[in-house]
């Protein structure tokens, strides 16, 4: 190789490496923006934004079951029915946390490192030798790492038939009143409420404070299942998804997400137990019973099954007479269903469909 071949060839690398070294720093600068941004949006479904941590300071306390070695088949950690099942549950089930054996053999230096080794804590509330002791599984105020596959459209006549063998088979009787809650017994419609039953405690507080600081009441929410019992009488040994297809039901979230906080909800100040709003569940959830997931069920209730009572000449007019408060006022929120997060926007093409007008956006208004 030639001098001035030598130099082009330097040239390049330190071209190369400079480039390189933009690239870290912008993706340093993505990341940093990544996790602030992250952090300050009060979503419901908060992303847990770990920094990337350099190797040696690992949280050993928080167990993920996104970290690529923990991707296994479920079973290879969770072995079932857990010895403690006939004193947690009626029914043989997973009711406690996986043993040392799924994890030393990877886990030794953590496991035997110092006289309190942090991994203890994932699962026992005291690090010690000889205490047993261990969190409720599971944990009842902790994120949740996995949402479930329910999907409706398969499930309504099956239900439906179910309920009529509650009638003539004694055992599925019993496994039906486990799930059924007393206050919803003499009225379930279209057997939903076997899964939905009305909240009894107001959900936390979510993180960042309730909207406008309204609490909505506990009977605003309808609750969804929250263990085996509401599914492994049909789903055990024959139905597929069988009780050990852990990934039939379970799917992977794209971010951990707290259950104890509030639903998601759009108009947070509808009511379901206000005498007037009761009533079968299909006449407003018009979608639920042919969605085949829970992914893109938006707006699942729409804006019309509210109109025959809320916005009729002689009646109400609630979303008229917001609609005409907006034409005066362009930064007026409307509060009789929503809060303001959602009050404050544009209202959608259906509002002005019911109201009979054409949609105006905010910002063409005086
Ligand atoms: C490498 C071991 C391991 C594997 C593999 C594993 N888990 Fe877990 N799982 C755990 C541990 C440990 C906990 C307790 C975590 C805690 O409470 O912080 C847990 C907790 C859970 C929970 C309750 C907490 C939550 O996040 O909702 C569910 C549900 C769960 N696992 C489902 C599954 C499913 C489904 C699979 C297979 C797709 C699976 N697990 C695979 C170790 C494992
Ligand atoms: C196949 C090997 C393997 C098994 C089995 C395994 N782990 Fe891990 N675990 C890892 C690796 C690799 C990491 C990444 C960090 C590291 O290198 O230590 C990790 C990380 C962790 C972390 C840090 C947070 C995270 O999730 O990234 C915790 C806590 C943890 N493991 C707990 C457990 C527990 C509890 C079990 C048993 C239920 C278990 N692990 C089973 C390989 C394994
Ligand atoms: C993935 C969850 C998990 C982790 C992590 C874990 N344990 Fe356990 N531990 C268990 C379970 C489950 C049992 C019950 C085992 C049984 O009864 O067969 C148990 C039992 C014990 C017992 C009772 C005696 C025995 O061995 O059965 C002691 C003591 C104990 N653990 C200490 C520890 C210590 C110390 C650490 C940390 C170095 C630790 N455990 C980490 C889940 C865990
Ligand atoms: C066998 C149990 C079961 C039955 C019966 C059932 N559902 Fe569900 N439903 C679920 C599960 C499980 C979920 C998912 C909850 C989750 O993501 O944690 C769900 C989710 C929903 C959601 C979305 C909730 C949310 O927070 O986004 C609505 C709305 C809903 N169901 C309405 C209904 C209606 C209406 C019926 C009756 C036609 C019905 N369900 C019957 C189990 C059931
Ligand atoms: C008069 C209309 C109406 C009726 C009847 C109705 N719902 Fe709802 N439901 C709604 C609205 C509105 C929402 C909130 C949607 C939003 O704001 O995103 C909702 C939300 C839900 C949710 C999500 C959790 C929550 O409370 O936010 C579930 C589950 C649900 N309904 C189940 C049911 C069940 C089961 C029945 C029958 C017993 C029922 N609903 C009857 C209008 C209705
Ligand atoms: C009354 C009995 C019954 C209950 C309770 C029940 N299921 Fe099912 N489930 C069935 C039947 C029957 C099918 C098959 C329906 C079909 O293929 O048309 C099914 C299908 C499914 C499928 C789709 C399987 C596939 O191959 O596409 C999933 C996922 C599922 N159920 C999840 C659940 C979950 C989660 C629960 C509890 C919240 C539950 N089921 C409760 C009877 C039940
Ligand atoms: C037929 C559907 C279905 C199958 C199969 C299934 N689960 Fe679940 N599981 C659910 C539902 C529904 C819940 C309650 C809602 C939730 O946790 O999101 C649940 C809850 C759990 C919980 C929390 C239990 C509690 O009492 O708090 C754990 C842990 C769990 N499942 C692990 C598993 C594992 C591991 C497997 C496989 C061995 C499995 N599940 C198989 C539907 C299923
Ligand atoms: C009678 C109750 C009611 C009133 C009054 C009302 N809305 Fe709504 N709004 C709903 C319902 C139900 C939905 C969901 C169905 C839909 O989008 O049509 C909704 C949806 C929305 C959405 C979409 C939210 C999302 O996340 O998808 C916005 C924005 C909105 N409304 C703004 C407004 C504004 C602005 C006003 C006042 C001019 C208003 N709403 C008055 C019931 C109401
Ligand atoms: C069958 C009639 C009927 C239907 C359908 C209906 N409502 Fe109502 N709703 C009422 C009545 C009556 C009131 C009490 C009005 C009053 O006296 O101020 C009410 C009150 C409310 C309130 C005030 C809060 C409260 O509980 O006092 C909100 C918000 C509301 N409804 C939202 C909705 C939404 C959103 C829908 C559609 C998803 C809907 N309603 C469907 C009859 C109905």
């Amino acid at each position: 190789m030639d001098a001035i071949g030598y130099r082009r060839l330097i040239t390049k690398a330190r071209f190369a490496f400079a480039r390189s070294q933009r690239w870290r720093i912008a993706t340093i600068l993505l990341i940093v923006l990544c996790t602030f941004s992250n952090d300050s949006s009060g979503q419901r479904r908060r992303s847990r934004a770990r920094p990337p941590a350099p190797k040696t300071s690992i949280d050993y306390s928080k167990f993920f079951h996104t970290t690529s070695e923990h991707r296994q088949t479920c079973d290879a950690c969770h072995k079932g029915p857990t010895e403690n099942w006939k004193k947690v549950r009626g029914f043989p089930d997973l009711a406690d946390y996986p043993d040392h054996e799924a994890c030393v053999g990877c886990h030794r230096t953590q496991f035997f490192r110092g006289a309190r080794p942090e991994i203890c804590t994932v699962c026992h509330t005291k690090v010690s030798p000889r205490d047993d002791e261990r969190f409720l599984f599971r944990k009842r105020d902790a994120e949740r790492q996995f949402s479930i596959e329910f999907p409706h459209d398969k499930h309504q006549d099956v239900i439906a038939l179910f309920r009529r063998w509650e009638r003539a088979e004694t055992g599925l009787l019993q496994r039906v009143s486990l799930v059924l809650p007393p206050s919803d017994k003499q009225k379930s419609y279209n057997n939903c409420t076997i899964c939905h039953s009305t909240m009894e405690k107001v959900p936390k507080v979510p993180v960042s404070g309730w909207v406008d600081n309204f609490v909505p009441t506990a009977d605003t929410f309808k609750s969804s299942p929250l263990g085996h019992e509401a599914c492994f009488n049909c789903h055990w040994k024959a139905q597929e998804p069988i009780n050990s297809d852990c990934a039939g039901c379970h799917k992977l979230a794209t971010k951990p997400f707290l259950v104890n906080a509030a639903p998601e909800r759009i108009s947070v100040k509808f009511r379901h137990q206000r005498e007037q709003h009761i009533a079968e569940c299909t006449t407003c959830h018009i979608q639920i019973t042919k969605a085949a997931s829970l992914r893109g069920l938006k707006p699942d209730v729409p804006i019309t099954s509210c109109t025959e009572c809320h916005n009729k000449d002689g009646l109400r007019l609630d979303v008229t007479n917001e609609l005409e408060a907006l034409d005066k006022n362009r930064n007026f929120a409307c509060t009789y269903c929503h809060t303001s997060d959602k009050g404050r926007l544009d209202a959608p093409a259906s509002h002005y469909l019911i109201a009979g007008r054409e949609p105006v956006k905010r910002k063409d208004l005086k």
